[in-house]
Formats: C-alpha cells, sequence, structure tokens
C-alpha cells in the first residue's frame, strides 16, 4: 500500500464546515510535520482564498486538471509560509468541469488518475468538496481511501446525511471498494445551547465510535480568519478554534497505524 493518504472532506449540505475543516485540518496535520497537500475541489474557491492564494496568484488549476489534462505537478502552489502545505487551487471555471467531464470515459476516475502522479511527494492529501453529490464529489471519493464527514449542530444535521452515505454506498461498490468513513466531525459546537446537546447525543447514538472525539466549538477567530487568507492556526494559534483543530489533527494521526 502507498504510504500516502487521502481524505475527501465531504457532506453535500452546504455550509457545514467542510471547507474550515479541510483548511485547518491540513494546517495542524502541516504542524505535526506532516507534508500535506490541499486539493481544492469546490468551485467556489474558499480553500484556496482561505489559504491566502487569490486568481492572479496561479494559471493553471483543477479545472485544466480535469478538462485538460494539466499534470497536478503544474498547478501545486505553496502558500507563503506555510512550509509544509501545498495547495491545488480552485476557480469558479471548475463549475463547467462536470458537464464537460459527462461524455468522458471513466470520468469518475479522473481526479484519482491526476492525484496517483503526486500522491508519492505527501502523507496525506485532503479534498475539500463542493456542497453536492455531483461527478467532483464522486471523483473526490473515488480518489480517496478515506471520507470525513463534517456535521453542523443544528436541528437538521441529520437531514441529508442518509443520502450522502447511500452515496459513498455506492461508490464503494462500484468504484472504490475500500473506501472507508474516517470520522463524522461535529462542527459549530454550541455551548450554551441546549439544543447542541441533542444533536450530538442523536448523532452519537446512530454513529456511535465513528464519531470523533474532538468536537468544533463555534468561535468567531474561525469564520475571521479565512478573510485574512489565514488558517486559524497561523492567525491565532490560542483560539478555542486553533486549539480544536490542533487536537483533531492529533486524534486523526492517533486513528492512523
Ligand atoms: N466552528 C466554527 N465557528 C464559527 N464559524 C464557523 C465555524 N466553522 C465554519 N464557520 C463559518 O461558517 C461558514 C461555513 O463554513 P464552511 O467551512 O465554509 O462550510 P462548507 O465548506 O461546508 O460550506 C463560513 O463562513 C465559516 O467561516
Ligand atoms: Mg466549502
Amino acid at each position: 500500500m502507498s504510504k500516502s493518504k487521502v481524505i475527501a472532506i465531504a457532506n453535500q449540505k452546504g455550509g457545514v464546515g467542510k471547507t474550515t475543516s479541510a483548511v485547518n485540518l491540513a494546517a495542524a496535520l502541516a504542524r505535526r510535520r506532516k507534508k500535506v497537500l490541499l486539493v481544492d475541489s469546490d468551485p467556489q474557491g474558499n480553500a484556496t482564498s482561505g489559504v491566502g492564494i487569490h486568481s492572479g496568484d496561479y494559471d493553471k488549476h483543477l479545472y485544466h486538471c480535469y478538462t485538460s489534462g494539466t499534470p497536478a505537478k503544474e498547478t501545486l502552489i505553496v502558500p507563503r509560509e506555510k512550509r509544509s502545505l501545498t495547495l491545488i487551487p480552485s476557480s469558479i471555471d471548475l463549475a463547467a468541469a462536470e458537464m464537460e467531464l459527462f461524455p468522458v470515459k471513466e470520468r469518475e476516475y479522473v481526479l484519482k488518475k491526476l492525484l496517483a502522479t503526486v500522491r508519492e511527494d505527501f502523507d496525506y492529501i485532503i479534498i475539500d468538496c463542493p456542497p453536492s453529490l455531483g461527478l467532483l464529489t464522486v471523483n473526490s471519493l473515488t480518489a480517496a481511501d478515506s471520507v470525513l464527514i463534517p456535521m453542523q449542530c443544528e436541528y437538521f444535521a441529520m437531514e441529508g446525511l442518509a443520502q450522502l452515505i447511500k452515496t459513498i454506498r455506492s461508490v464503494k461498490k462500484s468504484l472504490n471498494t475500500s473506501l472507508y468513513i474516517e470520522g463524522l466531525l461535529l462542527t459549530m459546537f454550541d455551548k450554551r445551547n441546549r439544543l447542541t446537546f441533542q444533536v450530538e447525543e442523536e448523532i452519537k447514538k446512530h454513529f456511535g465510535d465513528q464519531v470523533f472525539k474532538t468536537v468544533i466549538p463555534r468561535n468567531v477567530r474561525l469564520s475571521e480568519s479565512p478573510s485574512h487568507g489565514q488558517t486559524v492556526i497561523d492567525y491565532d494559534i490560542k483560539s478555542t478554534g486553533a486549539k480544536a483543530y490542533i487536537q483533531l489533527g492529533n486524534e486523526f494521526l492517533r486513528n492512523q497505524n
């Protein structure tokens, strides 16, 4: 087996903390001296801007890999001062990739083949998925060894989860037989809200030890840091948000063997 591991951060719901978790788990692992590649697979490009990369900083991005066969190596960018974190950026063009991919043979395997050419250069590759279950997410799940599912601790958290689990099962059955769930991550936890605890209990009842012990609190530093183009670990390492993602990184690493 390859020494590197690919993790897709997926949930078709928007605003549940996928990008925040992708960027900051990547940063937490990089802080532990792991070589990390962050792949922005969302046309919104929030992971790209979240680590301080803007259009104009790069020429080729994931769209070109999908549609013109640009090699991954030609898209890699190292955000300034982020020693062991590398990025494959995205831009709004990527939204068209799903349509353009449609007639392509083996269209679900494009990202897997792309990452195969750089896998050995990294310890962990983290893919930030878009809020849909379309071809970009299917490509990510096909390329991944495991999937991490962020869930916002709110009333409708479980809604849509069945659909996501169904998609993961069907990818596992036909495209990627060794795919497994890395864990469910509770995000935006608000201790002052009783409902949050009910949602936590409900999710734990269904998913037991598949739920990460680390819970990500609601923390304003986490929502501020992207506008500064910084991970929360660079922006304010003493914040509860940074501490939580560092703890998640540690829990994640303990779970690997
Ligand atoms: N733990 C948190 N505390 C406070 N704000 C958060 C937290 N996690 C995410 N956010 C904010 O919530 C919004 C949605 O998060 P995001 O990670 O972009 O979700 P997704 O990628 O699933 O759409 C963003 O504005 C983000 O900054
Ligand atoms: Mg996102």
